[in-house]
């Protein structure tokens, strides 16, 4: 009989997201939750030990005086939200922008006058690794608070090598200092930095030839992405670097069709990516193609919303025809400023018509294999990370139906009750 450091007993509704299938879901699976009324969840340490009817689990678990026990009856018990795609080291905000866009200036407009990533990037060069720690340190805090227990988190404000490796290291400090997990990406080809503005081979030699080589033998990165758009890095730009960071080990993901069909997401197919990211504009061939080679779409609404735009990607049409498909915030200071994946999966059911089972399978499961964690987290299964969140709801659709607000009753992260 295995021994429970931890109980969580009763839930109203438990979400497993549990299935016989290894790998992402897709099609008519992603409405299936593993959804068991009255569940348990049994916790040894950082693990899960064991998920089913509190009646039947019950009887197979060892508790004693210190197991922590804790009666969801009413609530809702799911796995921490996964959001695979954020910019979360940065350092000023941008409202301005926000205003600018509302009196009619568009995000290319901004970028091309020298705002936009650019002058995120000027910040960012000015400050020291503990600024930058301090101003991310209540992010993480509001991902947490929102029910999310990993992100992706991306470099992409530095763009030279030694503010690049500047932010890979806050990213890893801030992992261990903080209990969200972070997963580190090297997104040195955001953009092409001021100074290389006339010579943007030279900014993409030093990525291919210094940047790249640094963070993968430093391992300061799982993956490498590359902004892959008309007026920042083109197809056959955004090929060289991602082939280079495959040979150091690096995996492929992109920023893919977001302004305009660029043929990204036909490239990341190509490249057997992980994931291509955005994809507002994909092309019936970039669904198909995606499909083909295993890589996963990540949606990203909030950076339609936050532009205030209506060009949200076509995810029915990628659903219905077989591409597994995740969820994530973009949480940026310039196109998403929302830590909250709740917010998140309200706008995939809105305005991209996902149904709440949809949208939260895209959310937890998906997104883990986005990030390539999908054996670690993402469901609630023996042996998996005891990352859960207990929601005050009585059904898992209130989640994205009462939007706006927070609605997380408990996070835990390894285990442990931290909020
Ligand atoms: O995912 N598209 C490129 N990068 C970010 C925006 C970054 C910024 O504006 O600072 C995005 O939307
Ligand atoms: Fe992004």
């Amino acid at each position: 009989m295995k021994k429970a450091t931890l109980l969580i007993k009763n839930a109203k509704q438990l979400l497993t997201l549990s299935s016989n299938k290894k790998g992402p879901r897709n099609g008519k699976e992603m409405e299936d939750l593993g959804l068991i009324e009255d569940g348990v969840v049994a916790v040894s340490g950082k693990k899960i030990v064991a998920v089913g009817k509190t009646k039947d689990v019950l009887v197979k678990i060892k508790i004693d005086r210190k197991t922590k026990v804790i009666n969801a009856q009413d609530k809702v018990v799911l796995p921490g939200f996964v959001d695979c795609h954020t910019h979360p080291v940065f350092g000023a905000t941008r409202e301005e922008e926000f205003e600018l866009r509302i009196k009619g200036k568009s995000y290319e407009e901004i970028a091309q006058a020298g705002g936009g990533i650019r002058s995120s990037v000027r910040s960012v060069r000015q400050l020291s690794k503990d600024e930058l720690i301090r101003l991310a340190l209540p992010r993480l805090d509001r991902f947490l608070s929102y029910g999310t227990t990993t992100i992706e988190a991306k470099s992409g404000y530095g763009l030279s090598l030694k503010d690049e490796i500047k932010i890979l290291e806050v990213i890893k400090k801030l992992n261990q200092i903080h209990p969200l997990s972070l997963i580190p990406t090297f997104l040195g080809a955001h953009e092409i930095p001021d100074e290389y503005r006339e010579k943007r081979q030279e900014y993409i030699d030093l990525l291919i030839k210094q940047m790249i080589p640094e963070v993968a033998k430093r391992k300061l990165a799982l993956f490498c992405d590359v902004f892959c758009e008309k007026g920042v890095f083109n197809i056959d730009e955004s090929r060289k670097i991602l082939e280079t960071a495959k040979s150091y080990g690096l995996k492929p993901k992109l920023h893919a069709d977001q302004l305009i069909s660029f043929g990204g997401s036909e490239l990341a197919a190509e490249l057997k990516a992980v994931s291509a990211d955005h994809l507002e504009f994909i092309s019936d061939s970039g669904i198909e193609k995606m499909k083909q080679s295993g890589t996963t779409a990540v949606l990203l609404p909030g950076a339609v919303f936050g532009l205030g735009k209506d060009n949200y990607p076509p995810a029915r049409k990628m659903i219905d025809m077989g591409l597994q498909i995740a969820l994530a915030t973009d949480f940026n200071p310039g196109s998403s400023f929302t830590e909250s994946m709740p917010m998140i999966l309200s706008l995939a059911c809105l305005r991209m018509k996902l149904t709440p089972a949809e949208a939260i399978t895209a959310a937890t499961i998906n997104s883990a294999y986005a990030i390539d964690k999908g054996d670690s987290i993402g469901s609630l299964e023996p042996g998996k990370k005891a990352d859960i969140v207990i929601w005050d709801v009585k059904n898992y659709k209130e989640i994205s139906y009462h939007y706006g607000v927070n609605l997380v009753d408990k996070v835990i992260k390894n285990g442990e009750v931290i909020r």
